[in-house]
């Protein structure tokens, strides 16, 4: 199957990724669903919709401060490095990413699309100011929630899309722009449950894309795909890239 991926991948003149968690995973940061996943030890509403945040953002802040820890010193794994590696060689035109962790980039993929915002950065509810997620993370052990430095007193919040919240509105156009346009949509590491993000790979095959699953277990999609490999994204897509000589 890595083996017709890639003639897909080589014959393709608009290839687009679309990846979740699952690419990260090898990088230590835990997915959300599946197994280990952190949304089977929280209620993903009440620790990461923007109600709750909003009605106590030191329980969001705690449960943050953890995965921050990890993701903050995550690096890229051999699967965000393969992936930019394509881009380079031509063979991937961009990276739309659910992740918010900002491995894509320290993988030097150039162009990535974070549907669901950055995790690298924090911005005041009250002013707007905004701050390194790093400098934040620093002292959480101090100030829970983390107050404004700018303004004295706004709570922050990541720059990230929480539940009830919409997606960055030119991060969607431009996702969108790319569904219609490829002709090849490589979803990685994605349970494809989370709306609208999974519209995009839908909207590439409505439009004529053919699509290659690589996850680590059976996804909604799967039988939209004419390509399905049920492993890790660090040991697929490196075979893959080897293949198109990326
Ligand atoms: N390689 C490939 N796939 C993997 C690996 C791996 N090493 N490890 C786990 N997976 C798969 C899991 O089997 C799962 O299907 O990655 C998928 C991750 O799914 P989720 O945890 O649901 O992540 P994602 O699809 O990105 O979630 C979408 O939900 O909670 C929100 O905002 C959050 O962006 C997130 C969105």
């Amino acid at each position: 199957m890595v083996d017709r991926a890639a003639e897909l991948l080589r014959g393709a003149s608009t290839a687009v990724a679309l990846t979740g968690a699952g690419v990260s995973a090898e990088s230590g940061i835990p997915t959300f669903r599946g197994e280990g996943g952190l949304w089977t030890k929280y209620d993903p509403v009440k620790v990461s919709s923007i109600d709750s945040f909003l009605a106590d953002p030191a329980s969001y802040w705690q449960v943050s401060k953890e995965r921050g820890n990890i993701a903050l010193a995550a690096r890229p794994n051999p699967g965000h490095e393969a992936l930019a590696a394509m881009e380079t060689a031509g063979r991937l035109v961009a990276v739309i990413t659910q992740n918010t962790d900002g491995l894509h980039q320290a993988a030097k993929s150039r162009r990535v699309i974070e549907l669901h915002g950055s995790g690298r950065t924090v911005e005041c509810l009250e002013c707007g100011a905004r701050e390194s997620r790093a400098d934040v993370q620093a002292r959480l052990d101090l100030e829970m929630p983390p107050r404004c430095k700018s303004c004295g007193g706004g709570v922050l919040k990541p720059t990230v899309v929480l539940f009830g919240e919409p997606m960055p509105v030119d991060a969607v156009n431009e996702a969108l722009e790319l569904a219609r346009v490829a002709d090849v949509i490589l979803v990685v590491g994605s349970s494809l449950v989370v709306y609208p993000a999974a519209e995009i790979p839908l909207i590439a095959v409505r439009s004529g894309a053919r699509m290659i699953v690589v996850n680590a277990e059976p996804t909604p999609f799967d039988g939209l795909a004419e390509i399905v490999i049920h492993g890790r994204s660090g040991e697929v897509l490196p075979e893959i890239a080897q293949l198109i000589g990326a």
